[in-house]
């Protein structure tokens, strides 16, 4: 089988440890390591948490490397109410024996990607940080990066703000560097995050599932259910980060449409927004990125519920 060489770069964090179950157990995907950021937490514990998961998960076996505790100009925010106060919600794992490797996740990046054969594709779920300090200090490793799969920004709407999706409003100036990077960028924002939606049925069937990813992702999902259906128009709650993984594995289960995306650093009211030109008679040569704009709901659930019973 074609195995898809990616790293994935976390924050986690409730979505982004359900978007690492999907993952750690897709076959098709060589996952070479997972770098990690602060943003839904400290990175403390955001790195605590990606130890705990990956152990849980059975895949010691993939390198962790611990990435920037700080965005790189704006002032550190956390979404503890969102996650609570560990990060992911109300799950419990058990702590982890393994630790990060040495190299911090800059270093690790680079090195992986220069030893790499083939191109890798970068998932970053989290603030841009570690990305755009690893482009800013070795641009020659875009060659080695076949697109950066992200989930962060929204063309119409925000989260963190009017017009500001959390990932980007934690740290917009790594993301301007990063999308403004000339690399390919598949930008899974809350366009189509918003829509990949878990309902409590959905929650009770991942927990039905009888195994240990399911009681831990339905245990996690239970705290993020609460808030979302407090404070959203969802029916459920969004598990965003997965959204990226779904993009890899079952491309088929999303439409997108190309965009030239820019982030805006200077504006006021448009802080941190993902500006998305989508105008037929914008110069389509700019065009730095394809937007997910739509998914088939019920085929990514059954993903998530799928890969549990995989454990
Ligand atoms: C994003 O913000 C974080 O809280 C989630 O983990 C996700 O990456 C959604 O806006
Ligand atoms: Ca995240």
């Amino acid at each position: 089988m074609i195995k898809t060489p990616i790293i994935m770069d976390v924050d986690t964090g409730i979505d982004d440890a359900i978007a690492l179950t999907v993952a750690l157990q897709a076959q098709s995907l060589d996952i070479k390591g997972i770098t990690v950021v602060a943003g839904n937490q400290t990175i403390e514990k955001t790195l605590k948490n990606t130890l705990e998961v990956v152990e849980y998960l059975g895949r010691t076996d993939i390198p962790v490397a611990k990435g920037a505790a700080k965005p790189l100009v704006a002032p550190q925010i956390i979404a503890e109410e969102t996650h609570g106060e560990s990060g992911l919600g109300n799950a419990k794992l058990p702590a982890a024996s393994i630790q990060p490797v040495e190299e911090d996740a800059v270093a690790f990046m680079r090195r992986v990607l220069e030893e790499s054969s083939e191109k890798i594709t970068l998932v970053p779920t989290g603030p841009l940080t570690n990305i755009a300090l690893l482009l800013m200090a070795y641009p020659h490793v875009k060659e080695k990066i076949e697109k950066i799969v992200v989930m962060g920004g929204g063309a119409f709407e925000g989260n963190a703000s009017a017009t500001s999706e959390f990932n980007i409003l934690v740290d917009p100036h790594a993301a301007s560097v990063v999308f403004a990077s000339g690399l390919p960028i598949v930008m899974c924002g809350l366009d189509v995050t918003m829509k990949a939606y878990t309902t409590k049925e959905d929650i009770q069937a991942v927990r039905d599932t009888g195994t240990k990813a399911g009681e831990f992702c339905a245990d996690a999902f239970r705290h993020y259910y609460d808030m979302y259906t407090k404070y959203t128009r969802l029916p459920g709650c969004a598990v965003h980060d997965a959204v990226t993984i779904a993009y890899l594995l079952h491309p088929e289960m999303i439409t997108v449409k190309p965009a030239t995306v820019r982030v805006d650093i200077d504006g006021v009211h448009s802080y941190a927004c993902t500006a998305s030109d989508f105008r037929p008679w914008r110069d389509k040569s700019k065009d730095n990125a394809l937007v997910c704009m739509d998914i088939d709901r019920q085929a990514f659930v059954k993903l998530i519920i799928d890969a549990c019973k995989n454990y």
